[in-house]
């Protein structure tokens, strides 16, 4: 029954969990509220905070597991994609605490780990599946033929889903990061009251940075008429672009479901947490005949439990790295 320590600290959440036997007993994550007064976030800054909270959220993560560090059997963590600064206190701390506690070290790619959040819990989805994976800094639609054997079959060619949100959500003035906002508004809205463009890109990749350009110039000649524009309109604005992006990801999404004859379909990543898009899916799925899986809010949003259930699923495999390991701030599946 191994029990697996999982470290992530990639962007701007510290994260700890425990998993015994691919059971999640704890997942500690503590937010970083500092950016929020630059608009994004700052990864000097980011690297600080989490020098500050890496051992108090370890130390949380072993308490709620109700477990003694001894009783650790290997310490997964994230290697990257990501900030490097921020990657290297993960990787740092980790590969100190396998020293001290001569355990193995189990290296992680993140965005593969958004996919794998799909195994905590009881529903799980069978290989192959598509799995549409969206975050702050990634789109992807990748085939999963298994646990390890990921393709990424579309991607953006520019900006990523959560990207447009958050950049969308600076112009409304809104703070960051904006995306859970624009959900919490665009539920008031109607999401038929503006029209932005779907790009039109071939196979199935993606592309946001023409729709943010057009939301940019929307609100800027409307505001020029009417300066009270966006404070009249939010919920219909939010509503309007949300509906947007989420027909951009559930086309191509539906697309390559079709062109590869697969019925499980599973969303991954912080824009996940978005209701219009598991809405979306929801629907898209009862349509198609579809098997949709979403991850609890908790696993959508960068998180420790996804790294460790990934490294539950390597320990299994006996694939584990060593002390030599860096973090990388670019790295492929
Ligand atoms: O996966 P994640 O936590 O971090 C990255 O690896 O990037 O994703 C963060 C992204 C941000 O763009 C944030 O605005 C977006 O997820 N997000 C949401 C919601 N919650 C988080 N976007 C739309 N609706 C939400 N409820
Ligand atoms: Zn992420």
């Amino acid at each position: 029954m191994p029990v697996i320590l999982g470290i992530e600290s990639s962007c701007d959440e510290t994260s700890a969990a425990v998993c015994a036997d691919g059971v999640m007993l704890s997942n500690i994550i503590a937010n970083q509220t500092i950016h929020e007064a630059y608009g994004g976030v700052v990864p000097e800054l980011a690297s600080r905070v989490h020098q500050q909270n890496i051992i108090p959220a370890v130390q949380q993560a072993i308490n709620n597991a109700k477990i003694h560090k001894n009783d650790i059997d290997a310490v997964a963590f994230t290697r990257g994609p990501g900030l490097l600064g921020s990657l290297l206190v993960g990787v740092s701390f980790a590969k100190a605490f396998a020293l001290a506690q001569n355990l193995p070290l189990i290296d992680i790619n993140h965005m593969q780990a958004h996919v794998l959040a799909h195994f905590i819990g009881e529903q799980k989805p069978a290989f192959p599946f598509l799995c549409l994976t969206v975050s702050g800094g990634h789109t992807q639609i990748v085939l999963v033929r298994d646990y390890f054997d990921m393709e990424i079959i579309g991607h953006t060619q520019d900006d990523a889903a959560g990207e447009a949100l958050d950049k969308t959500s600076k112009v409304l003035g809104l703070p960051y990061p904006g995306g859970p906002l624009i959900d919490k508004y665009a539920r008031l809205g109607n999401p038929e009251a503006y029209q932005f463009p779907e790009p039109q890109i071939p196979g199935y990749n993606f592309s946001f940075s023409g729709l943010k350009t057009a939301i940019l110039y929307f609100i800027q000649k409307n505001t020029a008429q009417n300066p009270g524009f966006v404070q009249q309109n939010l919920p219909d604005i939010c509503a309007s672009v949300e509906k947007r992006i989420v027909t951009i990801l559930l086309n191509k999404l539906t697309k390559a479901a079709q062109a590869y004859g697969i019925k499980d379909i599973a969303l991954a990543g912080g824009v996940s947490a978005n209701t219009g898009l598991r809405q979306g899916l929801q629907q898209a799925g009862e349509k198609y005949g579809w098997n949709c899986f979403v991850p609890k809010l908790e696993y959508c949003t960068d998180n420790a439990a996804m790294i460790a259930i990934a490294g539950y699923y390597k320990f299994l495999k006996g694939d584990f790295t060593n002390q030599h390991v860096a973090p990388l701030a670019r790295m492929p599946f």
